[in-house]
């Protein structure tokens, strides 16, 4: 008797697990494509800032480091990898002190001014608009340039877009010319101020937007070299920012600049440390990250009624990880240490914003070398590739990829102590190459997941890396500089349909095979 008890007990077991509605499934509809995702998606911001351009990228063409005219070839070798799209220069709030004039001409004899907002380091304007141009050239990269609007004018702006786009008879043009640039520089990216409600001058909305219509009548190109031109515009959760300039600024308008860092505590004052930290730092900053689709949803929402053409794009201009200083190292440098954490925090960022790529057509991580969330650490003439160069690097399939609709469904509720969040986000895009690609993100420190992805007809297999370790801490150091780095990973197809088994705390992007 008990043995048929508990043969039953086993059938009953058995038929609910073959009904079992908690499977996690990710629906991909291939068959309604949605907006490109704009590969500026991966877009990277070097300000002059402690370490980020000086020794980082740049340590000058007589260094014995191996440089082309200046530039570290170890370092944009390896950017190149990451087809980087475009360079934000040269801030952030450094922008809003930068004059251009000052980083003209020969090397020696520009003049050594005191970088006050990082530091109060000197800077010796070493690297101007030529040694920018060369290298955004060498990357095969896009140029943004960050105007100055709090010391600077209308006219210091005019005059360095006429210096860098002027094609015929002019001064600047010439002047150009005999610095050694024949040709226009093309940029096209232009920013009229940066964070202009804090370090940019302390404005209110409507004073700058104001501001933004007189400076940007007297901002003129040649028709062939117009950039696009970029209001600063609202931080974190805000949106008045993005209702103000959208309901005023009528003319050479652009795109709005928004900015959302994350901090583990979700306060400025006490961030959290960048490594060493328990489960409950782990989730509080993923989750965090997660309420960036929040502020974006909001400022779309008013973009939708004030633009409902769409002509505007919404930039997420600054993003990233900003955790407390790293012991020992000049607080003004923002000099951080890159974990696995860092590395999921980027792929949700792309998941949220391949989501929304009909308004974010760019989007800046802050920043590319040594500062805050960065792709590379460089000492003397070492460098490593922290787990953030990684999840961009898995990433670059997705750049200029249409995206496609994905919905998961009972997707579990990560907890732990006050946080919670969605246990797994997911992305799909139809690429260039006519592969479908898919991008997972396990945020569970301890617990894999196992999942089915429904892309509506059959599929075979899917092959492509993951990127996870055992720490949630792991990261690359001078040492160990592949300590974490992509491995292989495949997902084998049953019933037609793929079935993905993630290890806890892990990215993995895959090509599906059809
Ligand atoms: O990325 C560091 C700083 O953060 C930038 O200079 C500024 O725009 C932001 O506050």
């Amino acid at each position: 008797m008990k043995k048929q008890l508990l043969a039953l007990a086993a059938g009953l077991a058995l038929s609910a697990a073959a009904f079992a509605t908690d499977e996690i499934k990710v629906v991909v509809d291939a068959a309604k494509p949605g907006p490109v995702i704009n590969k500026n998606i991966y877009g990277q911001f070097a300000e002059h800032l402690g370490t980020g351009i000086y020794e980082g990228i740049w340590v000058g063409p007589d260094s014995k480091i191996p440089n082309v005219r200046g530039w570290r070839k170890d370092v944009v070798g390896a950017l190149k990898n990451l087809k980087v799209p475009l360079v934000r220069w040269p801030g952030g709030c450094f922008a809003d002190e930068y004059h251009w004039r000052e980083g003209i001409g020969p090397r020696n004899k520009r003049p050594v001014k005191v970088n006050t907002h990082w530091g109060g380091v000197p800077e010796n304007n070493a690297v101007g608009t030529h040694e920018f141009f060369d290298l955004v050239e060498q990357l095969g990269a896009e140029a943004y340039v960050n105007g100055n609007l709090g010391t600077g004018s209308a006219q210091e702006m005019a005059e360095w877009l006429e210096y860098m786009t002027a094609e015929g008879k002019s001064t600047l043009a010439d002047l150009r010319r005999k610095n050694g640039r024949d040709k226009p520089f093309r940029v096209h990216y232009f920013a009229i101020g940066n964070e202009t409600w804090g370090c940019g001058g302390n404005m209110r909305p409507e004073y700058y937007a104001d501001l933004y219509r007189q400076v940007a009548t007297f901002l003129k190109t040649p028709a062939n070299n117009r950039p696009l031109f970029i209001a600063s515009g609202g931080n974190d959760q805000d949106t008045k920012w993005t209702e103000v300039l959208s309901k005023n600024i009528r003319w050479n308008f652009d795109a709005i600049a928004h900015h959302y860092y994350t901090f583990p505590s979700g306060k400025w004052e006490g961030k959290g440390p960048a490594v060493g930290f328990g489960e409950d730092q782990w989730i509080s900053t993923l989750a965090n990250t997660l309420k960036i689709e929040q502020t974006i949803v909001k400022n779309k929402a008013i973009l939708d009624q004030n633009d409902p053409k769409k002509r505007l794009a919404l930039y997420m201009d600054e993003w990233g990880s900003w955790y407390d200083p790293e012991p020992g190292s000049n607080p003004g440098f923002l000099v951080q240490r890159n974990t696995l954490r860092d590395a999921l925090l980027a792929a949700l960022h792309f998941n949220v914003f391949h989501a929304h790529a009909d308004r974010v057509r760019m989007s800046n991580i802050a920043q590319m070398v040594n500062v805050l969330q960065a792709m590379i650490i460089t000492t003397k003439d070492q460098l490593i590739l922290t787990p953030t160069y990684h999840a961009f690097e898995m990433y670059t399939p997705f750049q200029d990829a249409t995206s496609l609709p994905v919905t998961v469904q009972n997707n579990p509720t990560y907890s732990v102590a006050a946080h919670s969040m969605p246990t797994i986000s997911a992305t799909a895009a139809l690429a260039k190459d006519g592969k479908l690609w898919v991008g997972l993100v396990n945020a569970d420190a301890t617990k894999p997941q196992e999942l089915t992805l429904d892309l509506g007809a059959a599929v075979k297999s899917a092959k492509g890396r993951i990127l996870t370790a055992a720490a949630m801490d792991a990261e690359n150091s001078f040492k160990a500089p592949n300590a974490i780095k992509p491995e292989p990973f495949e997902a084998q197809a049953v019933n037609g349909k793929l079935v993905v088994k993630l290890p806890a705390k892990a990215i993995v992007v895959l090509a599906v095979e059809r």
